[in-house]
């Protein structure tokens, strides 16, 4: 049954899932073909474009990156992640040297068509705002960014009427608002009931369900993309797992690390359109790319690992 639900495989794909899945050579048959099969994609409601579902977060691992020895690892896990069909990028003006160096690995490697590159607007005031943009267009090395969005609804308004005018002259392809704090929800939610919004980025992850309830429903209701921030709650899901071994279940869904455990169960959320972990190795670009390929978990196998988790 399983092998009818992937695609045929050539002989290269399934060297690469070989050789780029790196643990996948020891991994069962069936896994080691789901490494290999193509990256699953979710539309973005208000355009029909796909989107791979895992993509790369850029936040602290990018921030202070000053030599060519800091660079190189970071230069190979992007030019990993294009290769094998990876595309969102997120990054901030308030990540340190981030989008820096996006910008400069992304023109070296002349892989910035390939990419979708999110920023974030992230500053008081509206010439403050503009000039901030200003510099993410230079620090990106692009003249088109894919997505800006205001970064953790700090001034959301001012920045939202201006982002509506990049957007118009062509400048940026979406909009959208970010948060990472619950105790923002609220609000969250009430500027995607008043604004017309492409995207919406929050925190959701196998021990933090609680935009799962509410926010990713919502966004749903009023077609807006959703993409996850903090999807290993910055390496404390991990902690969480700590010395146990996946569960033999785990292989129903072509899972075959904690890695994809945690980020499978995310992009199963149906109204989840991408997500994108913390990746700066590219050992990590190739387990995190391994969540988006073969089966997902259904409802009863995500309830699973909830119980699973909270059992410890
Ligand atoms: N409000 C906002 O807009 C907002 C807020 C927070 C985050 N974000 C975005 O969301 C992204 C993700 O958040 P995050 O990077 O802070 O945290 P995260 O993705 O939850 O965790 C990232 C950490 O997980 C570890 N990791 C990644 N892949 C792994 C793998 N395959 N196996 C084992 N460990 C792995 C890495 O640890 P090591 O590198 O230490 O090895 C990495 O630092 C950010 O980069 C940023 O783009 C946005």
């Amino acid at each position: 049954m399983f092998r009818s639900i992937i695609p045929k495989l050539s002989r290269r794909d399934l060297l690469k899932a070989g050789m780029v899945a790196g643990a996948s050579v020891f991994l069962p048959h069936e896994i080691a073909l789901a490494q290999a099969a193509p990256l699953i994609q979710r539309k973005i409601p208000s355009s029909g474009e796909s989107l791979p579902v895992i993509g790369i977060g850029t936040a602290r691992r990018y921030e202070d990156i000053q030599t060519e020895a800091q660079k190189a690892p970071l230069r190979e896990t992007l030019r990993q992640f294009k290769d094998l069909g990876g595309k969102l990028i997120d990054s901030s003006p308030t990540y340190g040297t981030a989008e820096a160096v996006v910008g400069e690995l992304s023109s070296g490697l002349k892989i910035r068509d390939a990419l979708f590159i999110a920023t974030k607007v992230s500053i008081q005031g509206r010439d403050a705002g503009i000039r901030q943009v200003e510099d993410s267009f230079k620090r990106l090395r692009t003249d088109k960014i894919d997505l800006i969005a205001v970064h953790n609804l700090r001034d959301t308004e001012t920045h939202l009427r201006t982002l509506r005018d990049l957007k118009q002259a062509g400048r940026i392809r979406y909009i959208g608002i970010t948060t990472s704090f619950p105790r923002q929800y609220d609000e969250f939610e009430r500027t995607m009931k008043a604004e017309t919004l492409d995207f919406i980025q929050v925190d959701y992850a196998l021990d933090n369900r609680e935009a799962g309830k509410r926010i990713l429903l919502l966004a749903a209701e009023r077609g807006m993309a959703a993409m996850i921030n903090l999807p290993f709650g910055r390496g404390r899901l991990f902690n969480a797992v700590q010395g146990q071994k996946l569960p033999s279940w785990a292989s129903e869904f072509d899972c075959a690390s904690w890695a994809q455990f945690f980020l499978k169960y995310i992009v199963s959320h149906p109204s989840v359109t991408c997500c994108m972990p913390g990746t700066a190795k590219v050992e990590y670009v190739l387990d995190n790319l391994g969540a988006a390929r073969g089966r997902l978990p259904d409802a009863a196998m995500r309830r699973r690992m909830e119980t699973f988790l909270e059992a410890g």
